[in-house]
């Protein structure tokens, strides 16, 4: 009788730990192995839903500009400038909603024509089981478009060698102070 009990404790205790190990075994042994269990692993596919929130006028702000090109000031498109964020990540829309991680990285305009940015950005998460692990975004934003499309080049943690698609969508973009919170849908294929 007290056998399925303790098969039971013990498979709990086996499905809290696994996603555990996954965040913490990140040195070189570790990681050699996962490579060497890549062809017996099965592909998974993860979506994450988030809001980002582009901070860049008040007292704390999250993004900043850093850089700027002989043109920015009377490029329309302020051609040239380029900012570095570390912008909050939540779970919904409201700035004090739970905060679920970061994007790191930079952005800049990349686009003569229209206003375009270059994203150059690292999505570090917080939720417990992807702790650490981070997705990799590199692609073309043009803010004013309805939907944008970005590829997921990479990742780390649980998501190695990810490959995925984020969308974006602004949810609430303030013309006068320039802070945009920004709806992202992620679709990723990992292992
Ligand atoms: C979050 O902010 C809204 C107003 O924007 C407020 O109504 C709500 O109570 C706040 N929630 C928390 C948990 O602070
Ligand atoms: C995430 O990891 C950091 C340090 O690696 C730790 O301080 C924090 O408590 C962890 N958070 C969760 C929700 O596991
Ligand atoms: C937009 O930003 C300005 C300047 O920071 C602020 O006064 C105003 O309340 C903001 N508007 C909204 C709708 O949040």
């Amino acid at each position: 009788m007290l056998k399925p009990c303790i098969a039971f404790i013990l498979c709990s205790m086996m499905l809290l730990a696994i996603p555990l190990v996954h965040s913490i075994d990140q040195d070189p042994l570790a990681v050699e192995e996962w490579f060497k269990n890549l062809q017996t692993m099965t592909q998974k596919t993860t979506h994450l839903h988030f809001y980002l929130h582009d901070q860049v006028s008040g007292n704390s702000p999250t993004a900043l500009r850093v850089a700027q090109s002989s043109i920015t000031s009377t490029s329309p498109t302020s051609f040239g400038f380029i900012a570095m964020a570390d912008d909050k990540l939540t779970s919904g829309p409201e700035p004090n909603s739970t905060v679920v991680g970061q994007a790191q990285g930079i952005y800049g305009s990349a686009c003569l024509e229209e206003a375009a940015l270059l994203m150059t950005m690292n999505l570090v998460f917080n939720w417990p089981q992807y702790n650490g692990s981070t997705l990799s975004l590199l692609g073309r934003n043009a803010p004013y478009h309805p939907y944008r499309e970005m590829p997921i080049v990479g990742g780390s943690g649980v998501f190695r060698m990810a490959k995925g698609i984020a969308t974006a969508k602004t949810y609430e973009f303030n013309t006068t102070s320039g802070d945009a919170i920004v709806e992202y849908n992620v679709i990723v294929v990992h292992y």
